[in-house]
């Protein structure tokens, strides 16, 4: 049973109704604040125009290259739109290696043409004109649809060299210098808006686009007239624009602290981005398991948990020497096993700790404290979600929503819908559906747009 030593210990991690509410104030109150052109520079959350402005109608045609890095991975595509709302794709997953992550922006680039030009000899498109849509998941300023200025990295990444730089213009260089392929980059856009795109070219109503994954954050439709950085002369053919929020700054004023525990705190301190981007970090793949291990570890030094268990003392130097050995995904796994017989949970004490057998209290436990920190992220991420329907006119609202995180946690969606149905106003209709290849078919999308245009 979960005793009430271990639901003290957790109690940071559950947010009250207040808190809540406090948090959705806050996060729309910020909102506001980006996309005005006076605010927006005390802004955290940036609001940035995208220059998307043509949502899909599902009769797109033609073939086109994609490229997805901002996670784990990194991908090369192959799209080929068929119109009535169809797609097929082929793609390739290349790891990316650590030191790359890290390294001169260059080289970077240069790994990437090189992924590029491999899949197009193995496709034998060597002498096909391609255009491209490059799916780059971090923050960004646009100045058109296929310029995109670096502001920060985020996830791991800090490669010198590349904040402050047009990432799409680094790309093309950096194929030129191969001369091997005649790939022309047509368009950037966020991983989000991949994700809107694909959703609405299979629904219509589709408005937001959300990513949980790795990294945290969303997008979605506004009406041009609220978005004063928007130049003119994109408000006169067209009445939206997707906005790219970067929720994952949220906080970074310090308008979060009084809901971060001191294992956020930490969390942050030991990250290579410390104090930047504090919503992402209570919200994402990337640190949500982090949580998991910082808790555990203070509830075996409390003695909450494990406490039959000969193995503690050996158990905690485990937890206290291996930062990030308790991955997300544990989580997922955890929080999808059932009593009595917990065998991922005990599967995993096992593996990562050496603990057989573990008590079937002491699982519930571990789960206890999984559910408080996937909870409390899906609580977060359903503000920001509300927040976001909340400000567009339309009754019925689509959210389209991949990576990891809601991907494979067996209830982050119950979840966020819970706290949804709270927290959206009585007056509307909302959706969410699970995005099918965002930077595949959406960035394929983006760039018919962008052909289109030019
Ligand atoms: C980046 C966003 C991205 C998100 C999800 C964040 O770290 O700042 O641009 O959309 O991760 O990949």
């Amino acid at each position: 049973m979960v005793d009430v030593e271990l639901r003290e210990l957790m109690q940071p991690f559950v947010l009250s109704d207040y808190q809540v509410q406090e948090v959705y104030t806050r996060f729309c109150t910020e909102i506001a604040k980006g996309l005005r052109r006076s605010t927006n520079t005390q802004a955290v959350t940036k609001c940035y125009p995208t220059y998307v402005q043509d949502l899909p109608t599902g009769d797109e045609i033609g073939k086109y290259m994609a490229l997805d890095l901002g996670g784990t991975n990194f991908r090369v595509l192959l799209v080929t739109l068929k119109g009535h709302h169809d797609a097929t794709v082929e793609s390739q997953i290349y790891a990316v290696p650590k030191d790359l992550m890290v390294g001169p922006g260059v080289e970077l680039f240069d790994h990437i043409a090189e992924c590029l030009a491999k899949f197009v000899e193995k496709h034998n498109m060597q002498d096909a004109y391609l255009p491209l849509g490059f799916t780059f998941s971090f923050p960004c300023v646009q100045v058109g649809l296929k310029e995109a200025m670096l502001t920060r990295w985020t996830k791991g990444f800090s490669c010198p060299g590349v904040e402050g730089e047009d990432v799409g213009l680094m790309l093309h260089e950096a194929i030129q210098r191969r001369g091997d392929a005649d790939i022309a980059v047509v368009a950037i856009l966020n991983d989000t808006t991949g994700t809107l795109m694909s959703c609405a070219h299979r629904n219509p109503d589709c408005r937001v686009g959300v990513i949980v994954g790795t990294g945290c954050n969303a997008c979605y439709v506004e009406h041009v007239d609220n978005v004063e950085l928007l130049e003119t002369e994109f408000k006169s053919d067209h009445k939206q624009v997707i906005i790219n929020v970067e929720w994952g700054a949220f906080g970074d004023n310090g308008q979060l602290d009084f809901v971060r525990t001191e294992h956020d705190r930490e969390v942050d301190s030991k990250s290579i981005n410390c104090s930047q981007q504090l919503f992402e970090k209570m919200t994402s793949g990337m640190y949500m398991g982090e949580l998991v291990r910082l808790t555990l570890l203070r509830a075996l030094e409390r003695n909450t948990i494990f406490k039959l268990s000969t193995k503690r003392a050996e158990f905690a130097i485990v937890l206290r020497t291996n930062t990030n050995i308790f991955e997300t995904k544990h989580i997922s796994e955890v929080e999808d096993d059932s009593f009595p017989e917990f065998s991922n949970t005990r599967r995993i004490i096992k593996q990562l700790f050496g603990v057989e057998k573990a008590a079937v209290e002491d699982c519930q436990k571990l789960k206890y404290i999984c559910e408080c920190v996937s909870k409390r992220a899906a609580t977060l991420v359903a503000i920001g979600i509300s927040g976001l329907i909340n400000r567009i006119n339309d009754r019925k609202v689509v959210v389209g929503i991949d990576g990891s995180v809601y991907r494979y946690h067996p209830h982050f969606d119950a979840y966020i819908r819970e706290v949804m149905h709270k927290l959206v106003k009585s007056d509307k209709e909302f959706d969410i559906m699970l995005s099918e290849d965002g930077s595949g078919r959406g960035a394929a999308l983006v760039a018919a747009v962008a052909s289109k245009i030019k």
